[in-house]
Formats: C-alpha cells, structure tokens, sequence
C-alpha cells in the first residue's frame, strides 16, 4: 500500500483551512495524504492551537531573515512531500518553491486572476470584490509560483455576491467553501502521482449546487480529473 504525502501547511492565522485538511485526512485508515508539520508565521496563532490539538508538530518561523534556510531544515527533517499554504501571508523563499516545485498550493479566497496579488488578503479582498460590483466570486487553489497568487489553477469553486453583502458575510461563505475545495485539491494532487504532472484538473464546481454539491458527485469528478494525463 503507498504510504500517504506528508503534508507540511503554512498559516498565518486561525487555521481553518488546516482543521479542514486535518479533518479530511488525518483520521482517515488509508489516506492519501497526512498533515505531519504546521509551520506559522508567528507565535501564538490559531493554527498552532489546532496543530498541537490533533498531535502535529508545530513550528513558528517568525521574520524573513534566514527564513528560507530555516524552512528548507524543517520541511526535509519532516520528509514533507506536499506543501500548502492556508493563509500564509509571506512570500514563500524561492528556493523552497524551487525545492517542491509543482507539489505546493495555495488558496485564495476569490477567482483568481481577479482580485489576487500582493496586498490581497484576507478581508481585503471581499471588500474589493463587493466595491467592484461583481456578481460572482469563490476560492481558487492554485500551484504556487514565485509570484502572489500567480501558479497554474488547479480548482476553483464559484459563490455568488448576493444583494447587501457585507465583506465579513461573504468572507464567511466563501470560507465555508475553502473547507471543502481545498481537502479536494490536495487530495487530487496527492494522488497524482509523482512527480505530478503539469496540469492537475482543473477541479471546477458548479454554481447551481453552491454552496456545496453532495461529496459523492464531487469525489467522481476528482476522480476523473485526477488521473494522470500520461
Ligand atoms: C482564508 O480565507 C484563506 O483563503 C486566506 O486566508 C484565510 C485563512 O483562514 N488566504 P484560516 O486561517 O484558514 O482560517
């Protein structure tokens, strides 16, 4: 049997992403993937909290100073195959882009390439989607590049902007679909095979079923879109 991708998951903040992953992989008997490392910005945050909660080692690399030297020694003494980032604001160091080139995503809590870039995050970016008057959004999930929120899509997930949104309401669902798009993405990748082919999926969602399609329709599209192309 394969052993699961060990999963290293960079955040900066409450770790919702990552109690989604832990949830989706980490108790399951034979998963593709397990989270073993939780790397965060700063100490003290609620990614920690939640790392500690399910018994997965945690380490904070605060500053930029060295950062890529010390992450590289965390993430090989852990022997990570797969990296994401949920909610980490830094730039990731090139050299550890370099390093898992084509096994690192990213969410971002909107359609990507719109509303993405340096300085989008967090609420932020729900503010400038209800200020552009757009009527869609969603959560995108994508390989990370050496550039903001610039990689190759992998998934996205679309929400509508209803009629007197708040930024914090659509935040909230959005979020609701981050859970679930992003277990799927990493999932998809997990099994890809290694090393992962180029073009993962696209995984794409549909809208009539927002917010969230029955698992079971989603796991037969993943499955078809999760092969590998060779
Ligand atoms: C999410 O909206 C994620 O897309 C964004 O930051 C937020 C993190 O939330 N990059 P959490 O820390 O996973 O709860």
């Amino acid at each position: 049997m394969r052993e699961p991708k060990r999963v290293a998951v960079l955040a900066s903040g409450g770790g919702t992403n990552l109690q989604a992953l832990i949830d989706h992989f980490n108790p399951a008997p034979a998963p593709a993937a397990r989270v073993e490392l939780v790397v965060a910005s700063r100490a003290g945050i609620g990614a920690l909290a939640r790392a500690e909660r399910s018994g997965i080692p945690g380490v904070v690399l605060e500053g930029q100073d060295a950062l890529a030297g010390r992450m590289l020694a965390e993430m090989e003494r852990h022997r990570i195959d797969l990296v994401v980032l949920a909610g980490w604001l830094q730039l990731v160091p090139p050299e550890v882009v370099e390093r898992w080139h084509g096994r690192m995503l990213n969410i971002h809590p909107a359609l990507l390439p719109a509303f993405g870039g340096k300085g989008m995050y967090g609420m932020r970016v729900h503010r400038a989607v209800i200020e552009s008057g757009v009527r869609v959004t969603g959560a995108t999930v994508h390989r990370v590049s050496d550039r903001y929120d610039e990689g190759r899509i992998v998934a996205q997930w679309p929400v509508p902007v209803l009629h007197g949104d708040t930024p914090e309401r659509l935040a909230a669902r959005v979020l609701a679909v981050e859970h679930r798009i992003l277990p799927l993405a990493v999932e998809a990748l997990a099994r890809a095979g290694d090393p992962p082919p180029e073009v993962l999926g696209p995984l794409s969602f549909d809208l009539l079923e927002a917010p969230a399609p029955p698992s079971e329709s989603i796991r037969v599209t993943l499955a078809h879109d999760a092969e590998p192309s060779s």
